[in-house]
């Protein structure tokens, strides 16, 4: 990095990777290092007015334009409606691969081989119970309690009967809470639903496939053997492997600070997980399925569309931070339903769904800010065909995020650049005030 002040030669275009910069309060240049595309933001500090002044920062609300982190998890291409985990496509992964596998891939980097796939699979079902207690917490809740908060605190109460996984450094420690988690967000899952529902709980059945044995925990009646149809059961573990990672979004963004505080790993993904619920992120499926019953009939459609574009409203399950294109999940959601619709019935809904992505992909409201359906947008309408309730659909995002949450926790452990999340503030407050006495204050 050239020395501050001194006056370089203007290099010829290309030639260095760096930018040159002159702050015209001093007249001083800089040259700043280009590296993966980035600027340092520390590499700010230097440029001051004297020698009292704190430096340069860089400001970013809501880290439009601010990369936090190195990771080699997941890429996503907004442009070009690319996304992969490990370098493997989402669409070879959803026509391929099971939710266990992907979730290996993602924390391992990856695909496993037959016997550790077995391996892996075989630790998770092990590890699927729940502490007892937990049943406890959950009974505390009332009937009409919205199932996220329950998945939320109950996946936080964990850290209370795991201490040891306090112990970030031990290698076995954090292969146990990987197993924990994704073994246990199912259990904890249905479990909240049964309660809700008033319904006898279902223990795991290490017999059974990962997502087989959710739906067994959550529907499972009076019959002995409760087997979903298999091609539902595929329906939903695709939709697994398509929520399980997403690069830096907002619960990602969550465990990684939460997570770089130290502490526990369970507190952390409820972090994560809280972070899901909102109608924004994770819980825009569920707001999906609300929007679709609150406009009812398809005639109705117009008149929400207006809505939208006269800023009363959004349109739920649309738009996206890094997608300018349309969501690579979305398109593999949206073939998918017409398989699960042969085997359920066709919903309604669809046809709502249909004519509100018909109108918006022709209307230039939409298309000038770039809007087209993300994840959530049919996501929901296959969830409600599977006979899961609309409140229940953030949960189901959560079970397939978890695994993605961990492989970004571990990788941010593991990283040497990383050091506890304390961003820095524009202070917009009062200057230095005088504490006045009670009979003085206005
Ligand atoms: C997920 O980050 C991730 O990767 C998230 C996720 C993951 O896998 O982790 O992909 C999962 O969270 C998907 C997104 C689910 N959320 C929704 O479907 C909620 C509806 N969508 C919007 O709230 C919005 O599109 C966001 C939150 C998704 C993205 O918002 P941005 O990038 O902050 O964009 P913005 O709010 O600044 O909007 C830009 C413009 C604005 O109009 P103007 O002020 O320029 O006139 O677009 C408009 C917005 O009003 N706009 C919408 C809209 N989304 C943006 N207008 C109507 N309906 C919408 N849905």
């Amino acid at each position: 990095m050239q020395a501050a002040g001194t006056r370089g030669e203007a290099a010829r275009p290309g030639t260095k990777s760096s930018l040159t910069v002159i702050d015209n309060r001093t007249g001083k240049q800089y040259e700043l290092p280009i590296e993966d595309n980035t600027v340092r933001a520390l590499d700010f500090r230097q440029i001051k007015t004297g020698p009292d002044d704190f430096g340069l920062m860089t400001y970013d609300p809501a880290f439009m334009n601010t990369a936090s982190c190195r990771s080699s998890v997941t890429f996503i291409d907004g442009d070009q409606g690319i996304l992969r985990y490990r370098g493997y496509p989402i669409e070879q992964l959803a026509e391929q691969c099971s939710y266990l596998e992907a979730a290996y891939l993602l924390i391992h980097g990856d695909l496993p081989t037959a016997v550790q796939a077995a391996a892996w699979s075989g630790s998770i079902a092990r590890h699927a119970p729940v502490p007892e207690n937990v049943k406890k917490f959950l009974e505390g809740f009332h009937s009409d309690a919205h199932p996220m908060p329950m998945f939320i605190s109950t996946i936080a109460s964990l850290s209370t009967f795991y201490r040891s996984s306090r112990d970030l450094n031990d290698a076995q420690e954090r292969d146990l809470t990987v197993y924990r988690l994704i073994g246990q967000a199912p259990t904890l899952a249905a479990y909240a639903y049964r309660h809700l529902n008033g319904l006898p709980y279902v223990a795991p059945d290490e017999e059974m496939g990962y997502t087989a044995n959710f739906l067994n925990m959550m529907f499972k009646r009076g019959e002995r053997h409760y087997a979903a149809n298999p091609s539902l059961v595929r329906a939903l573990d695709i939709l697994f492997i398509l929520q399980a990672d997403h690069e830096q979004n907002c619960s990602t963004n969550t465990v990684r600070g939460v997570g770089s505080s130290r502490v526990d790993p369970y507190s952390a993904m409820a972090g994560a997980a809280a972070a899901l619920y909102g109608p924004l992120h994770g819980g825009a499926n569920e707001a999906v399925l609300r929007m679709l019953d609150e406009i009812g009939t398809i005639d109705r459609v117009p008149a929400f569309i207006a809505d939208v574009k006269g800023g009363k409203r959004k349109l739920m399950g649309f738009g996206h931070r890094v997608y300018k294109n349309f969501d690579p999940r979305a398109a593999i959601i949206k073939k998918m339903a017409d398989q699960v619709f042969e085997v359920t019935g066709r919903n309604p809904k669809l046809d709502i769904a249909l004519e509100l992505e018909r109108i918006a992909r022709g209307d230039d409201y939409f298309i000038s800010r770039k809007l087209y359906p993300n994840v959530d947008f049919y996501s929901g309408l296959i969830y409600q065909a599977l006979n899961f309730p609309p409140i229940f659909f953030p949960v189901l995002f959560a079970i397939g995020r978890m695994s993605g949450w961990l492989a970004q926790w571990l990788e941010m452990l593991q990283d040497p650049e990383q050091k506890i999340y304390r961003p820095r503030q524009i202070y917009t407050g009062s200057d230095k005030r005088i504490v006045p006495q009670v009979s003085q204050r206005q």
